[in-house]
């Protein structure tokens, strides 16, 4: 059954894409539904920008992969992805038929949390439908440029948040979700409990 929890926990991140397209019409009622979050003060800070040509999916993905390399020595986090950004038959979209960028106005003090829960939004929608979704970070150089953003036309005070690809999934999609690793939940139900402050 698809409950929401169970949508939930058997998402999985999609890196394999069918050729099929997602139309305007598609894409434009994921993104109007995925805005239905919670938001700081209820300012809805979000804008999108919607890429479908493959060839700008590959010239930005080019880029990405190049800036990242420049600068692998300030990226720590990144190192461990060194062979992948050197191999030229790997695309960071994974050749996905739609990508949809979020960007936040930081006029707006929540706009990180806010443009991230449409990000999720998103994924759940994705998945509900049959597609596959990924948030691509490695996307995050290229699309914060300053020259990207301005011939997005993306106004001054917005920035970037979440570069999400989205498609139909091949057969090979795993169809159960990553497990999670232990963590902590403490519970204090105890009136005894000395609160720190
Ligand atoms: C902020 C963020 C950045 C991510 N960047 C990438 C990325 O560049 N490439 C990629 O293949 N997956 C990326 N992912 C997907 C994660 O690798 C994935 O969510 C994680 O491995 C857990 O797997 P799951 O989504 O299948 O549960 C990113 C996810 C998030 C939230």
């Amino acid at each position: 059954m698809n409950t929401l929890t169970s949508l939930i926990m058997n998402r999985r991140s999609c890196r394999n894409y069918t050729d099929e397209s997602l139309s305007r019409e598609r894409l434009t009622e994921l993104i109007n539904a995925a805005v239905w979050v919670p938001n700081g003060s209820n300012n809805q800070p979000w804008r999108f920008v919607v890429i479908t040509n493959k060839t700008l999916l590959k010239k930005y993905s080019d880029a990405a992969k190049s800036d990242w390399l420049a600068r692998l020595a300030e990226t720590p986090h990144l190192q461990q992805y060194e062979k992948a950004l050197r191999d030229p038959d790997y695309n960071i979209f994974y050749n996905a038929p739609a990508l949809v960028i979020i960007y936040g106005n930081t006029e707006s003090y929540w706009q990180v949390y806010d443009c991230s829960m449409v990000a999720h939004n998103l994924h759940l929608l994705a998945e509900e439908s049959g597609l596959g979704a990924c948030w691509i970070g490695f996307a995050h150089n290229v699309f914060a440029a300053k020259e990207t953003k301005a011939a997005f036309g993306i106004p001054d005070g917005y920035e970037l948040v979440a570069p999400v690809i989205l498609g139909y999934p091949t057969a090979s999609h795993p169809t159960t979700g990553t497990p999670r690793k232990p963590f902590s939940v403490l519970f204090y139900d105890d009136d005894k409990f000395k609160c720190g402050l």
